[in-house]
Parts: structure tokens; C-alpha cells; sequence
């Protein structure tokens, strides 16, 4: 909408989260919690105004890059907060939405049938309201006998009457902006707090014949922010299952919702499977026909078509193919690549590693800084030695090959095409293509030896 803005306050700390970090800074479902009202200004298509204030630095820095914000120090209230922003908010004749840094779970359709209330009614203000039977703490909405909005008393400043009343203000707000810009400068520092309360703005507009709407919905969770870490749990299981639901209804199986974590930018193809306590995180992205089986852990990863996961994997920032097969036990360090059809077994830890198309690696290795071709067998137990204790260098194994058990390959150093490594060998220089290389002792067999041992003892 091009006549709207979006204010976003996050001045505040938020003592009750009892944290060294700003509340507002505290991920859910892997993002810092004031990135998801951004996220929702944006998508109404709004001008977004964050007001920062405490550590303004470290939330500036959480926000998407070219993200307006103004500085509000001190914090004196809610309405201070706003009128911080009126300098950049001047001129626009069109409507302000008042959103909150700790507010996350809000729909888009909550907000539009505000604005639209708000609009059509001609108000100067719109509020979400909600009724509670537990109003304690949040401002109450006064009303007059014809129930039109008269004014909000914050809980402080209330009689025993007013404090009987139920229907609270969830400080969720859409302003006419021209009212809002000309009210704030009304506002007066008079009650319990000794703040600038935007609540106020009600009482402005209602004793100016200006009209007040409000929008009651049922959802708490929805339009209450986090207070504490009770409420980031919940924040986080809400979302978590908005997040489920959308991908299963997009062909997705998700066989235990109750137990995946699927964080908000992962993309899955459809008729891929997921296991149960699978987390996939970050700018991951799964192809279509995907098994992911129980208790992997995915991050900033691409895994290609038809591949199978086994249960129990770590995979980061690694790159796997289509039609390959990992784990059960695997770990996929950063820079890995898996080709085609490749297959990693268990206890496998790879690192900047490219195993080839159609290779495998199936028990207990290690591979580092290495590049394998195509169609290689790597033994159990092999290990690229790519550490000298200062320095990490390259091992190349090219296609064909065929590695023994037991091999240690000391980086740097390349095996040609077809070669082959007998087990147990330890490799300290290149092998020709089609050449046998083994560096093992030749065996000795003592005759007898265990019986003359028993004799003499
Ligand atoms: C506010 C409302 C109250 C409502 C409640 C809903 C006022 C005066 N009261 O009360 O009617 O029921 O929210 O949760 O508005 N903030 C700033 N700068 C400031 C003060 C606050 O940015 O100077 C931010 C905070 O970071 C927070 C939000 O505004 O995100 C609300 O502030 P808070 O002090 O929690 O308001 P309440 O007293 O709960
Ligand atoms: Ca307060």
C-alpha cells in the first residue's frame, strides 16, 4: 500500500526475558524475533520506521539491510517513542501502523482488516482489542454508555472500577497519520509512570469528535507480545507449526509435527519425506522426493532430487547431489560437495571435500581438502592426512581409483587414474595412474611361538 508506514518501536530492553541480550534480539525459529514484524510491515507493503533505543547498534544491526530506523534516547513511553519518529512520518497523508519489536506471531490478514476498519470508518485511530479474564498489567478501554472508546487507563493510573474492566489494549494501533502527527505534540508526561503515553491519543480523538474503531480478536498469542522466556517458548511453537502446515499443505509429508523443526527460509520439494526430530535450519533447500530420516540436522544446505539421508547425519553449508544416499552417522562439514548418485556411509566425516559421481565412501573416514573423481572406492578407515600442524594441503584422488583400507594419504599429494592402494598403506608420494601402491611390512609367522611362550612361563 503506498499510503502506509509502518512504525516498529524496539527502544525498550525487556528486563523480564532476564537475558545480557536485548528481547528483542532473542531468535525464534532461527531469526531475531523483531525481524518478523519487519517482516509483515513489508509484505503489507509499507514504509517500515524501526525506533531503536536501547543497544540501538546490535537490533540495527538484526534488521534487513536498508531498514529505516530513528534513535529514541531516552525511552520516556510509548509516546515519546512515536513522536521520535514524526520527523520522518512528516508529510504523509495516509495511515500509520503501530507495530512492536516484540510482537512477532501477527498475520498479515489481522493487520488488514485493522487498516480496512480503520479506512472505511473514516477513523483517526483503530485498535485491536481483546478480551481477558486475567486483565492485569495492560491498559483497559474506557467506554462510554453508547460504548463508544473514550480513553485508555494504563493499570497504574486506574480506579478499582476501571481495573474491573476486561477488555484490554493490545497497543497495536492504525493511525490517520495527519491526526497522529498533530496529536502527539499534545501529549503530557501526567500520570503514575512519568511518561509520554500514545494510549492518550485515544482520549485526544474521542474529546476532538474524531472517531475511534476498535478490532477485537480472540487470539492472545497473536497480539501479546514476549514478556519472558515462557512466552518465546510459545512464540516458537506457534510459529513452528504455521511453518509445518504451510509445507505439508504444499506436498511436503512431515511425519511427526510434533517433534520438526523447520525454520522459516528452508525450501522442500514436494514428496519428500520428513522423519520425526529432524531440524532443518537456515537458507537450506531439498530437492523433490527426498528421504530425510530421524534425528538429522541440516544447515545452509542444498541436497539435490531423490537423495536419501539416513537417520542421524550433521550436514553444514554442503552441497549434495541428486540420488545420493548419506549416512546413517555422517558428518558434512562446511564445503563439502557430494556428486551424483555418491554414497557416504557411517561415522564419514568430510570437510571443502568433492567426492565424485558415483563414489563411495562407506565406514569410518576422513576426508579433507580433498577432490575425488569419479567412480572411486574409498576403504574403511581411510584418512587424508591434510594437516601438517600449520597448514592444510590438498589430496587428489582421480576417477577409478580405488583406495584400501586403512589408508593414510599425507597431504599433499595426488593417485592417478585407476590406481590402487593396498591396505594399510601410508601414502607420502603420488601414484602414478594404473599403478599399485602399498607401504606395508611384510608378515612374518613364528611357528608355534604361543606354545614355547606357555612352556617357559
Ligand atoms: C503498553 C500500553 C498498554 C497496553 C500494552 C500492551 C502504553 C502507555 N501502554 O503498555 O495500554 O495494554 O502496551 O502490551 O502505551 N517502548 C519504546 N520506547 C519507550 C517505551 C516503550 O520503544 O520509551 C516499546 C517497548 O520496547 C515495547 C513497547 O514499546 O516493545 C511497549 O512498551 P511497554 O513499556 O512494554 O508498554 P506497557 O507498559 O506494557
Ligand atoms: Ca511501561
Amino acid at each position: 500500500m503506498e499510503d502506509l508506514a509502518v512504525v516498529i518501536l524496539a527502544a525498550g530492553k525487556g528486563t523480564r526475558m532476564k537475558s545480557r541480550a536485548n528481547k528483542v534480539l532473542h531468535p525464534i525459529m532461527g531469526r531475531p524475533m523483531i525481524t518478523y514484524p519487519v517482516a509483515v510491515a513489508k509484505r503489507l507493503g509499507g514504509r517500515v520506521i524501526v525506533v531503536v533505543g536501547h543497544e540501538a547498534e546490535t537490533v540495527r544491526a538484526a534488521l534487513p539491510p536498508g531498514t529505516e530506523t530513528v534513535l529514541q534516547s531516552p525511552q520516556r513511553g510509548t509516546g515519546h517513542a512515536v513522536a521520535c519518529a514524526a520527523e520522518a512520518l512528516a508529510g504523509h497523508r495516509g495511515y500509520t501502523l503501530l507495530l512492536y519489536g516484540d510482537v512477532p506471531l501477527l498475520r498479515d490478514g489481522t493487520l488488514s482488516a485493522l487498516l480496512e476498519a480503520t479506512r472505511t470508518q473514516e477513523a483517526a485511530i483503530g485498535l485491536i482489542s481483546i478480551d481477558l479474564p486475567d486483565p492485569q498489567g495492560y491498559g483497559r478501554i474506557v467506554r462510554d454508555g453508547s460504548g463508544r472508546p473514550l480513553r485508555i487507563v494504563e493499570e497504574r493510573d486506574a480506579t478499582a472500577e476501571e481495573r474491573a474492566i476486561t477488555e484490554i489494549n493490545t497497543g497495536i494501533y492504525a493511525f490517520h497519520t495527519p491526526f497522529l502527527l498533530s496529536a502527539l505534540s499534545r501529549l503530557r508526561p501526567e500520570n503514575a509512570q512519568g511518561e509520554y503515553y500514545l494510549t492518550d491519543l485515544v482520549e485526544i480523538a474521542a474529546r476532538g469528535g474524531e472517531r475511534v474503531v476498535t478490532l477485537t480478536v480472540e487470539d492472545r498469542e497473536e497480539v501479546l507480545g514476549i514478556n519472558d522466556r515462557l512466552d518465546l517458548a510459545a512464540a516458537n511453537r506457534r510459529l513452528r507449526m504455521r511453518i509445518l502446515e504451510e509445507r505439508m499443505c504444499s506436498g511436503v509429508t512431515i511425519l511427526d509435527p510434533a517433534t520438526t523443526w523447520i525454520e522459516p527460509d528452508v525450501e522442500l520439494g514436494i514428496d519428500s519425506i520428513v522423519y520425526p526430530m529432524v531440524t532443518l535450519r537456515g537458507k537450506t533447500k531439498i530437492g523433490e522426493g527426498c528421504t530425510i530420516d530421524v534425528g538429522n540436522v541440516i544447515t545452509d544446505s542444498e541436497i539435490g532430487a531423490d537423495t536419501r539421508i539416513a537417520p542421524y547425519c550433521v550436514i553444514t553449508e554442503s552441497r549434495i547431489e541428486g540420488n545420493a544416499q548419506i549416512g546413517p552417522f555422517a558428518r558434512l562439514r562446511p564445503g563439502t560437495h557430494v556428486c551424483e548418485g555418491a554414497r557416504v556411509g557411517n561415522f564419514v566425516e568430510m570437510k571443502k571435500t568433492q567426492l565424485g559421481p558415483f563414489s563411495k565412501v562407506n565406514h569410518l573416514s576422513y576426508l579433507g581438502d580433498a577432490t575425488v573423481g569419479e567412480g572411486v572406492n574409498i576403504g574403511a578407515g581411510t584418512i587424508t592426512c591434510n594437516y601438517d600442524g600449520q597448514k592444510k594441503h590438498p589430496t587428489i584422488i582421480e576417477d577409478g581409483a580405488f583406495i584400501g583400507s586403512d589408508t593414510q594419504l599425507v597431504a599433499p599429494v595426488r593417485v592417478g587414474k585407476n590406481a590402487y592402494i593396498g591396505s594399510g598403506t601410508t601414502v607420502t608420494s603420488d601414484v602414478p595412474e594404473n599403478a599399485l601402491a602399498v607401504s606395508r611390512v611384510p608378515q612374518r609367522n613364528i611357528q608355534d611361538w604361543v606354545l614355547r611362550k606357555k612352556r617357559s612361563s
